[in-house]
């Protein structure tokens, strides 16, 4: 058997084990000893640090222009503004208190708020800071110097980033998750890097920036670039994976019409890195690992995104996936959101729970779903290089003017028929609503009141069902992952950045959004008249008028730093 078809083998398990049904749930700890959660910071002990202003709350970039293009003038890319890129997508967005409790919320959500993802830039000689690799050390704002280049490798880096670019690399800590979450966790991390890696795209869009996902990449090349493999900093603490590079462009122009600048290669850079001098020891997150979950290194193996995949063996069509063009959309329907970007980013919460009863307008609903198509060559969806592989399946419960029921919002042409097929339920009326914007592919299924059923499937969450609405995400699963197990990784970043816009779109019609990780795979798969893993759920979100609970305190994200 060859090596492609042992590691998607190893994926179809991975997913089939961890999957939540109603019988039982996917294997995890028995018991959780809160006392012992791993550390949520890590810290390079030992590396310079680089005390980074904080200047969020300067940007006055409105919310709404985040999705003109060219209605932000770029800003240079300095020290500050590298700042501001960390501040408003991996940075704190406040503290929260309940009792002797206390827990830092950041711009980036996170299942369980464990966030496994860690950010690192590379950046070339700034004024205020030498070319290097950079650790975004989010609790003190800091940047920790992990390697300096020498005065050769800056040079080689300036000319391969040429001037105004820096790389920006997310990786992620399984043990974070898996302490929780045992073996699902994997998919946890990857809802969390597209959730970071939109998180990132939209602070830059604050900035007039530009970001690309460098899919030219191999994860061992990321590893090598990020130190990730340097045995004598780690010592005992765990480990971190290679997840993605992207690539933050200050002067690329954001313009329907501009052609898409051509991916930074990891050759020069790699060439520079022996060179590099490296500092820093990693901090021990958990001392007890009381449980070890095997199958979350044997996944993150299969689903590495190799090297040489661009070589001769690679006849394999994998590039229909990343040459893909978004076909043009009329611009998003305007919304009364007066909020500043910067605002709008760090007051995103999850909501946990609903009201129940405030209905959500047509119009922002219909604006939420638009917002979820990708459109070429503007944010957010500008960061993501593929074929759309996900669609939408809503469970409408309050919506002025639109029936209670199931629902279908199709991402891209030419699936419909296919999907018809695959949903095998001949009550399915496939009814375009009526006042549906016209290049929304969307459809009832069914109507009628879907909110026990939704709530059953989300592990009887009541967040499902006492939203304005709730959805599913159902992936093209088995196209995806043909030939590229990498693709699964892949999946769950795009359903991570649906789930990052449906937060700020949310929070900009004046309602609030929750992630929702926790739900029974094959329950939703019967639901639909699915049968086989053509199509699989990835993720479920739910959006609608939230209840605050009044007992928490909210504090300042960065005050500590005054003390
Ligand atoms: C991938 C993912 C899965 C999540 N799953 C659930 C869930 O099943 N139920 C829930 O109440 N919240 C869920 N959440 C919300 C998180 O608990 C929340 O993001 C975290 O506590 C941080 O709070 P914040 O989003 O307000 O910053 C999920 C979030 C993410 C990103």
């Amino acid at each position: 058997m060859n090596q492609q078809l042992t590691s998607l083998d190893t994926v179809l398990a991975y997913h089939e084990r961890t999957k939540h049904n109603f019988q039982r749930y996917a294997m995890g700890p028995d018991h959780i000893d809160w006392d012992t959660q791993p550390d949520s910071f890590r810290r390079y002990a030992g590396a310079e640090r680089f005390e980074l202003p904080l200047v969020a709350d300067t940007l006055d970039s409105a919310y709404v222009d985040l999705y003109r293009p060219g209605a932000i003038a770029p800003q240079p890319m300095n020290l500050n503004t590298v700042a501001a890129l960390l501040e408003l997508s991996l940075g704190i967005s406040a503290w929260k208190q309940y009792g002797g409790s206390r827990w830092a919320l950041r711009c980036n959500p996170s299942s369980g708020n464990l966030h496994p993802t860690e950010g690192y830039v590379v950046l070339p000689n700034l004024s205020d800071i030498p070319a290097g690799v950079y650790h975004y050390m989010s609790h003190d704002h800091v940047l920790e110097q992990r390697g300096l280049f020498d005065e050769k490798g800056a040079e080689i880096l300036d000319a391969t980033l040429s001037s105004g670019r820096f790389l920006f690399g997310l990786t992620s800590i399984p043990w974070r998750e898996a302490w929780k979450y045992g073996e699902r966790a994997f998919r946890y991390c990857q809802h969390d890097i597209g959730h970071a890696v939109a998180a990132v795209r939209y602070a830059a869009a604050t900035l007039g920036w530009t970001v690309q996902l460098l899919d030219n990449w191999a994860d061992a090349e990321i590893v090598t670039v990020l130190g990730l493999d340097r045995d004598d900093d780690c010592n005992r603490a765990e480990r971190e994976v290679a997840e993605v590079m992207l690539c933050v462009n200050s002067k690329s122009s954001l313009s329907p019409k501009s052609p898409c600048p051509s991916l930074i290669k990891s050759g020069e850079i790699l060439s520079v890195m022996a060179d590099v001098k490296w500092a820093g020891k990693a901090n021990v997150l958990d001392h007890h690992h009381h449980y070890e979950w095997a199958v979350i290194d044997t996944v993150l193996e299969a689903t590495k995104f190799p090297e040489k995949i661009l070589s001769a063996m690679t006849a394999v069509k994998w590039a229909d996936e990343a040459d893909w063009i978004a076909p043009p959309l009329p611009p998003l329907p305007s919304i009364s959101c007066t909020s500043r970007a910067a605002d709008l980013i760090r007051q995103r919460r999850s909501a946990q729970m609903f009201d129940g009863v405030t209905p959500l307008s047509r119009e922002a609903f219909y604006r939420l779903l638009d917002s979820t198509l990708p459109r070429h060559n503007a944010a957010p969806w500008d960061v993501f290089p593929y074929l759309p592989r996900i669609h939408l399946i809503l469970f409408v419960h309050r919506v002025t003017d639109l029936s209670p029921g199931l629902y279908v919002l199709l991402r891209r042409a030419g699936i419909e028929e296919n999907l018809r097929a695959a949903l095998q339920h001949e009550h399915f009326v496939w009814l375009k609503p009526e006042a549906c914007p016209e290049h929304l592919q969307f459809y009832q299924l069914v109507s009628g009141d879907a909110q026990t059923i939704a709530q059953q499937i989300s592990c009887h969450q009541e967040i499902a069902a006492d939203s304005a609405f709730s959805l599913g995400m159902l992936a093209e699963f088995e196209a995806r992952l043909k030939n590229r197990p990498w693709g699964y990784r892949r999946l769950f970043w795009e359903a991570g950045i649906i789930g990052q816009v449906l937060y700020l779109e949310a929070e900009a019609v004046g309602v609030r959004g929750t992630g929702i990780g926790c739900y029974f795979d094959d329950a939703v798969h019967a639901l639909l008249g699915l049968t086989g893993t053509c199509y699989q759920s990835m993720y479920h979100f739910t959006v609608g008028s939230p209840l605050i609970d009044k007992r928490l305190q909210t504090l300042p994200p960065y005050a500590h730093l005054d003390s």
